[in-house]
């Protein structure tokens, strides 16, 4: 068996249901998710780039009962497997509230031992603290095989050599590189895209089907991650936009080849099974959020909102109903409002949607008593909410 680490993202829990969904089952360590694998991974770099709530990837390579023993190890891989002089990172996890002083001994001793082997070594750790991915991306350390990992668990430590790292440069040019933006109706992180696709589609390649496409974030990521897609928006400006960020994947990333079916205007409450060329098997979408805000809306403005929101999800999950096949599986994000104590949900979205006729699937360690998971980010008065459901 191989034992991987992934390093999760900022928002765990969707980070956990996506590896669950495309890698497998494992233990959580804090910001750390152990998967044990049959087989090695073959790509580790394909992998990582389709996992949006991944920052990095290490094989383990040891286990031992005591730090000491570890860092021998630490030391003996690093001499074994870097040329030249050895440039290396490590960031520990799971340790108690010492880890700061724990990981400056292990960065110094390191260096020490190395040394004392006539080995010229320099960490790139600042102020004795975990090495951020960019820098790991940027020194190159995974191809060099010398960013190193040590975990704390119940039996002792385990030491990974991180085997990739998440490509920041690339996310950067999809968001904010692409020719179609609307900022104003607001565009889905590519990584969230990304990790909704993959709970929806799990390890299979599916056709996606997304009848909010906006400028077509979603339409993008499951292209590059081999789909077949469909699109369709109300609004013709959004329809352009995702025509011409398709055609600009397309030309970018020549493997993409002729997986688009179809992107057309529709208002989603009022689809017809004509309108879709082939049946989709994953509908993965944002949702309308609402009218855009500037302040937190008073009680009967949010009421307002959410009765607007709700009337256009729930028409389209009604008419989504009657085009899909058995099995197929949802996964959406709706707003919510964050407040200062607390989280403003449509309130009853949940079972309307189980009276049309789905499934709830719910999330391990949802975020709500619902079974969703929360995404937001910090100074955000709209969040989202993400669902899964299925037709069983
Ligand atoms: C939050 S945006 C989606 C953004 C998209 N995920 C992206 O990353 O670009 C919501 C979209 O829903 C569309 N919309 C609103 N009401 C609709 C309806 N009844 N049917 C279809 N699309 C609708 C809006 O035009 C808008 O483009």
């Amino acid at each position: 068996m191989h034992k991987y680490l992934f390093l999760l993202g900022r928002q765990s829990k969707l980070s956990i249901a996506e590896l669950k969904a495309v890698v497998g089952v494992g233990k959580s360590f804090g910001e750390i998710y152990m998967i044990e694998l049959a087989d090695e991974i073959a790509d580790p770099e394909k992998l990582q780039d389709m996992l949006g709530g991944t920052i990095k990837i290490a094989k383990v390579i040891s286990e031992e009962k005591s730090l000491p023993a570890i860092q021998q190890k630490c030391v003996d891989y690093l001499d074994e497997h870097c040329e030249g002089k050895v440039i290396f990172s490590l960031s520990v996890y799971n340790f108690a509230h010492s880890l700061k002083k724990d990981l400056n001994n292990l960065l110094k001793n390191i260096k020490k031992a190395l040394k004392s082997r006539e080995r010229n070594a320099r960490f790139i750790n600042k102020l004795f603290e975990n090495v951020r991915s960019v820098s790991i991306y940027e020194e190159k350390l995974c191809e060099k095989g010398s960013d190193m990992t040590i975990i704390k668990t119940p039996d002792g430590f385990l030491l990974a050599a991180s085997v990739s790292v998440q490509n920041f440069r690339a996310y950067s040019i999809r968001d904010y590189d692409r020719p179609g933006r609307d900022a104003k109706s607001g565009m889905l992180p590519p990584k969230l895209a990304q990790m909704m696709i993959n709970i929806g589609c799990g390890k299979n390649i599916s056709v996606v089907y997304d009848p909010f496409c906006g400028s077509g974030t979603v339409l993008m990521e499951a292209l590059l991650q081999g789909h077949q897609v469909i699109g369709s928006d109300i609004s013709e400006k959004a329809v352009e936009d995702t025509k011409k960020n398709v055609e600009w994947i397309k030309e970018k990333f020549t493997h993409v080849g002729n997986s688009v079916i179809d992107v057309f205007q529709q208002d989603a409450t009022t689809l017809e099974r004509k309108d879709v060329t082939i049946t989709p098997r994953t509908i993965v979408c944002e949702t309308y959020l609402g009218p855009a805000i500037s302040k937190f809306p008073s009680d009967q403005e949010r009421i307002n909102n959410f009765a607007e929101v709700e009337k256009i999800v729930v028409g389209a999950m009604g008419r989504l109903k009657t085009i899909l096949n058995n099995n197929a599986d949802l996964v959406f994000a709706v707003p919510f409002y964050k407040g200062r104590d607390k989280n403003y949900l449509i309130e009853g979205l949940d079972k309307k949607i189980k009276n049309l006729g789905y499934t709830l699937v719910n999330f391990d360690n949802a975020d709500t008593e619902r079974g969703s998971l929360l995404y937001y980010r910090d100074n955000q008065l709209v969040g989202r909410e993400i669902f899964h459901f299925k037709i069983s």
